[in-house]
């Protein structure tokens, strides 16, 4: 058993209670290996944001949860050495059970996600209260789901999404003792979270996704004042770095994300936390295959992957200080 404290990390308990009060929401970024996490730490000590590190189980597999474990330890004294010590939680996104939310509060993780939202309900919150009655113990805090986010998630793919039924949340909330709730009001994982169909053209002939459905956000918080709400699938697949890819030999068709102005929105709201990853990865492979087709006898993976951090790095710069709200606040 390994505690989150010995290793400098914190849970999200501080975090969120700061980030509901000061109107902005915590950058919650998915890393899967060494440059995504050193791009994400000079970030956010850049721009003195606190931060939460995202796990997913697809990550846990690709790269070994002790490593990643590992890396989140040496994150702490990263960000030290880089001369801010900036609050760091290790989360684990979309947990699927009890068994994997149990390994990473063993090992670790200050924060586990318990996603029983493809569960039906009573299932949900049993599966729920379960990983918080054990996570507690040891302070660690806990994210639920209530409502379908549209998209994939790991293996699993919902075609549509079924959003959060206002109604249901106080029930849930006090049923399972979760930290905070993460909910479904239009966003949705991956970089195609629109179809071109359910989007209007611009002048410059851009898609415009529909709004996300702030009525059930207001609904949401009047339910449960001051309780901290979660977004996932909230990359916003920036139109020029998708050109980027275009023009590099890449295939991205009508990848559409949520406006920033959206997000920005919606952080100013009891959502304190915004999960971003599929920007991240958008933003690497921009970089990548610019080096291929520019430089192809290039063959030192640190002449592309150096460029694809470089390029991570500044786009979480910029979503801390324009989407999210979090610069300066750590
Ligand atoms: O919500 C899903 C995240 O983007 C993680 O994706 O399972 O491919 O690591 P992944
Ligand atoms: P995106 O695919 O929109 O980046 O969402 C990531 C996410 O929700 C991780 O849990
Ligand atoms: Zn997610």
């Amino acid at each position: 058993m390994v505690s989150y404290k010995e290793l400098g990390l914190v849970n999200t308990k501080d975090m969120f209670a700061k980030a509901i009060k000061g109107g902005y929401a915590i950058p919650a970024y998915n890393f899967n290996n060494m440059e995504q996490m050193q791009a994400i730490i000079q970030a956010c000590v850049e721009t003195k944001s606190p931060v939460i590190l995202q796990v997913s189980a697809g990550a846990r597999k690709y790269a070994n949860q002790t490593l990643l474990r590992y890396m989140a330890q040496g994150a702490v004294e990263y960000a030290k050495e880089l001369g801010y010590n900036i609050p760091i939680a290790l989360h684990l996104d979309h947990g699927a059970d009890f068994e994997i939310c149990k390994a990473c509060v063993d090992s670790g993780f200050s924060s586990v996600m318990i996603d029983g939202s493809h569960h039906p309900y009573e299932k949900n919150v049993e599966e729920t209260k379960k990983v918080v009655d054990y996570a507690h113990k040891y302070d660690v805090t806990v994210e639920g789901e209530l409502g379908v986010l549209a998209g994939i998630e790991d293996d699993v793919v919902a075609e549509h999404s079924t959003y959060t039924q206002p109604e249901e949340v106080v029930d849930f909330v006090s049923k399972t003792g979760v930290d905070s709730l993460a909910i479904s009001i239009g966003t949705s994982h991956g970089a195609n979270k629109f179809k071109p169909e359910q989007c209007t053209r611009n002048a410059q002939g851009i898609l415009i996704p529909p709004p996300l459905r702030f009525d059930i956000l207001e609904e949401i918080e009047k339910q449960l004042p001051g309780f901290p709400i979660v977004l996932h699938g909230s990359s916003s697949v920036p139109q020029d770095l998708v050109a980027v890819i275009n023009a590099n030999g890449g295939k991205m068709k009508d990848s559409v994300g949520i406006p920033e102005e959206q997000l920005r929105k919606a952080a100013k709201s009891a959502v304190c936390k915004i999960n971003i990853d599929s920007d991240g990865r958008i933003a690497m492979t921009a970089a990548v295959r610019k080096v291929f087709v520019e430089s192809p006898s290039e063959f030192d993976p640190r002449k592309y992957l150096g460029p694809a951090r470089d390029s991570l790095m500044e786009l979480y710069k910029a979503k801390n200080i324009n989407v999210l709200g979090s610069a300066n606040q750590a």
